[in-house]
């Protein structure tokens, strides 16, 4: 298969990251025999840098004309600091999600056996968890108006949602539930909020299409709990723009590692793939990151181009790099963690030729080979 990527890796530790998943594709194209190419583009503080705005009209460009967008991360403590900063990172990311239509952000979560440990939530609540949440990503408050009044003592940020908006997202989440354990939980505010009470309205009425999903309603404040006391109860998770945002950050407690979560988000006329983490700049420039969540993110790329055999293949390296504690400081807590670029050239080498690459292993073990 041809495919064009267009790769923003954006800042902070994105760039080492995202060199990981390229890498790690280039050993898939090689294996199956495909085709594809990469194309970089600026988004982010960089393009800040560079060029004087987060989302250079190139970049949007290039992302119109690729197939997929690899991204990375986002954001840079220079331009964060001050409430005076007229102009901020995440304001690319934000426009591109909009100009693209990136309508809905898939957040899968589920506990890896070898990892459970690295959890601060006991084993025993978080074994088997399994959810997937679909986050809003284009409207809500994120893309209301906002105003600060003229003496600077006022601030308001409107949220605005329309069915259709709730219809397109809702959709996914019924389809996905019933591929699953058909059990849908919609997060809101619906004892306080307007937009949340239409979300339930139109949830309610779009559930008649899916009769084998049953749909359960949880207002956030209870749903923040219940996630982490029981998460296994949890199949599909359906919100809004802002609890999504919030409730996928603390879902990734469960997992262990932020490092491991990938993201797949699908747009009218775009698909983009990216880790949940963000730009981590205490570590940028370090080799130290964990490439593995946009290695990941990486093979959600290909399922969803339906590469599932090579998608597969890039899994089962994953699980090999964990289950051999080839692993960056975050989950290798040990003085022989990996650094970021030796994780992607195990997972790739892993691709291409498991049993030399494992063979190459057990010599550095035994002291006769220092290369991956
Ligand atoms: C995310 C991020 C972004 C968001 C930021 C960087 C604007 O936190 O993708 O979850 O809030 O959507
Ligand atoms: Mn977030």
């Amino acid at each position: 298969m041809k495919l064009k990527i267009a790769v923003l890796s954006g800042d902070g530790v994105g760039p080492e990251v995202c060199d990981q998943a390229v890498k790690v594709l280039k050993a898939i194209e090689l294996k199956f025999k495909h085709s594809f190419t990469f194309t970089e583009g600026l988004v982010g503080g960089v393009a800040i840098d560079k060029k004087g705005t987060p989302l250079p009209e190139e970049t949007l460009t290039l992302c119109h004309e690729s197939d997929a967008i690899l991204f990375g991360a986002i954001g840079d403590p220079k331009y964060e600091n001050s409430a005076d900063t007229k102009i901020r990172p995440e304001e690319g990311l934000l426009k591109l999600r909009k100009d693209l239509g990136l309508y809905a952000n898939i957040r899968p979560l589920k506990v890896y056996g070898p990892l459970i440990h690295k959890s601060p939530l006991k084993e025993k609540v978080i074994k088997n968890t399994d959810f997937i949440i679909f986050r809003e990503l284009t409207g809500g408050i994120y893309y209301g108006e906002k105003k600060l009044s003229s003496d600077g003592h006022a601030a308001s940020d409107e949220c605005v949602y329309t069915t259709e908006e709730v219809d397109r997202v809702a959709h996914l989440a019924f389809k996905s539930a019933k591929s699953r354990r058909k059990k849908l939980t919609l997060i809101d505010k619906a004892n306080v909020l307007e937009t949340s009470r239409l979300w339930r309205k139109r949830v309610k009425e779009l559930a008649k299409q899916y009769p084998e999903v049953s749909v359960n309603y949880l207002y956030v404040d209870n749903a923040a709990m219940k996630i982490i006391l029981n998460p296994r109860e949890f199949d599909v998770i359906l919100t809004e723009n802002l609890s999504g945002d919030n409730m996928s950050d603390e879902a990734s407690v469960i997992s262990g590692s932020i490092g491991l979560r990938a993201t797949t988000t699908i747009g009218d006329k775009s698909v983009l793939f990216e880790p949940i983490h963000g730009s981590f700049p205490e570590k940028k420039g370090k080799n130290t990151a964990n490439p593995l969540a946009t290695i990941l993110s990486a093979a959600l790329l290909l399922e969803h181009f339906k590469l599932y055999e090579e998608a597969d293949a890039i899994k089962s390296a994953v699980e090999k790099s964990i289950e051999l504690n080839i692993t960056t400081p975050d989950i290798n807590t040990t003085k022989k963690y990996a650094h970021t670029s030796t994780v992607g050239e195990f997972v790739s080498e892993y691709i291409i030729d498991q049993k030399n690459i494992l063979y190459k292993m057990e010599n550095i073990s035994l002291g006769q080979s220092t290369i991956i």
